[in-house]
């Protein structure tokens, strides 16, 4: 496990370019499955969890290489419709290979996905949604495997009760290749969900209500090659956005989904920073003191997302007034308000309805510090660069499930951090 050293300090300048979306790769590199051919992926990111899952495909009896930034599948033949329980425990998209084998093969075995750090994530609306499009399900091994299986999956209309991201894109996989049409009401938004929907166009899927909570997918009989190119990362890119606010910089981000992330500039801009559009890039600058915000609610796209939640409190633990953030998605993703106490943040927990209050302190102060889940680390990457002295994030390896190299990327902008040993402090 290695760690991150951050000398906090610096005002963030200069430019940067946004990795590809991991949340766009993940469902894409399932859903090459469904294609007996080759598959093109550009601005892949090299990340923790985009490997995960080309391991998978490689044990589906896929092939795959890289070039760069650019990864190539070769899905002609799958040899087991199978995702090891290993497969599943590391990595909880793993799931997405449900609806995706089930669409090419009619069958598949793949564990239970465990929670994790932010919450319980369960599965069901993803088991509902297959079981109404003739599919049968076995739990083996007491619940901790699933088998499902279909002569033919046959579409039907699917209503999810939360518009899930996962469930979503399961739903669109396994629909894909289905007999008839499939309609989901209330399905997630997120822009993910859309390049999903963009890339199986672009391989000949009949998809419609791209971005809205109501999409149709009609069956049709095969897939065929394609080359795609992935969005960039909002997540990365806003990330990067509380970077240069917190340090108060003045810095340029190109290959910026300016698009995909209008809430969060919305909520920056209230605090006082300056974004300036123009073409794929931003211009993000802060000269005055961090203005508090009265509440930010997580929710659904295109609502605030809940994985810009723990950056977003990092830059109002620094505002100058209270500030309240609520979190609606998951139920434990308030992990880093022990770790932000540690370098001096002061935030009261009202664990009864899931509010955050935070009261900004001009500094915060380095500590060694521990990162619970991705974007967690990623947050507390970001206090450090704000705080004074040194901060040891321990734990970093998380953060490479989903930043390409968050300390390349920061120090490109004039940071002072780098990876370290694991018991650094
Ligand atoms: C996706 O997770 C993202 N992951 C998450 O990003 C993101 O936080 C989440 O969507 C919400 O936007 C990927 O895209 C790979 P959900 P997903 O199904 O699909 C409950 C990151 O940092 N639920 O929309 O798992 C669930 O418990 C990660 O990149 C059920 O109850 O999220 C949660 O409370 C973290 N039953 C809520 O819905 C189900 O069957 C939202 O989950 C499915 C979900």
């Amino acid at each position: 496990m290695s760690s991150i050293e951050v000398i906090g300090g610096e005002q963030l300048k200069g430019e940067l370019k946004i990795q590809g979306s991991k949340n766009a790769a993940l469902p894409i590199i399932a859903a090459t499955v469904l294609n007996k051919g080759a598959t093109i992926l550009k601005n892949c990111p090299k990340i923790l969890d985009v490997l995960h899952m080309i391991k998978i495909l490689e044990e589906l009896g896929c092939k795959t290489k890289w070039e760069g930034n650019t990864l190539f599948v070769d899905s002609s033949v799958i040899t087991s419709p199978s995702v090891s329980e290993e497969s599943v425990r590391k990595m909880r998209s793993s799931i997405l290979y449900l609806g995706a084998l089930l669409g090419r093969c009619h069958e598949v075995t793949i564990a239970y996905p465990g929670g994790c750090s932010i919450g319980k994530r369960p599965i069901d609306y993803h088991l509902n949604a297959m079981a109404k499009m003739n599919v049968t399900e076995e739990f083996l091994k007491e619940g901790e495997i699933i088998h499902c299986s279909t002569n033919e999956i046959i579409g039907n209309d699917i209503f999810l009760e939360f518009p899930s991201v996962g469930a979503t894109q399961n739903v669109i996989l396994a629909a894909a290749l289905s007999k008839g049409i499939t309609r989901i009401f209330n399905a997630a938004r997120e822009p993910e969900v859309t390049e999903l929907c963009n890339y199986l166009q672009e391989a000949g899927a009949k998809i419609s209500g791209k971005g809205t909570a109501y999409l149709q997918v009609e069956g049709v009989k095969e897939l065929h090659d394609v080359t795609f190119t992935l969005m960039p990362d909002r997540i990365v890119a806003g990330t990067y956005l509380t970077a240069i606010a917190a340090t108060y910089g003045d810095a340029i981000l190109t290959d910026f989904p300016a698009w995909a992330l209008d809430s969060v500039i919305r909520v920056l801009k209230k605090t006082g920073c300056r974004i300036e559009n123009f073409e794929n890039n931003v211009r993000v600058y802060c000269k005055k003191r961090l203005q508090p915000i009265e509440l930010i609610k997580t929710q659904p796209y295109p609502g605030f997302p809940t994985d810009m939640q723990s950056q977003m409190m990092t830059v109002l633990c620094l505002a100058d007034g209270e500030s309240t953030i609520m979190e609606e998605i998951f139920e434990s993703r308030y992990q880093n308000v022990k770790e932000l106490r540690k370098m001096g943040a002061k935030i009261r927990l009202e664990a009864s309805d899931n509010k955050a209050i935070l009261t900004g302190v001009k500094k915060l102060h380095g500590a060694v510090v521990t990162s619970h889940d991705l974007r967690g680390g990623a947050a507390l990457a970001v206090a450090g660069l704000a705080a004074e002295g040194k901060t040891i994030v321990q734990g970093a390896t998380s953060i490479e499930r989903g930043y390409e190299d968050i300390c390349r990327d920061l120090s490109a902008l004039g940071a002072n951090i780098r990876y370290c040993s694991e018991n650094a402090s």
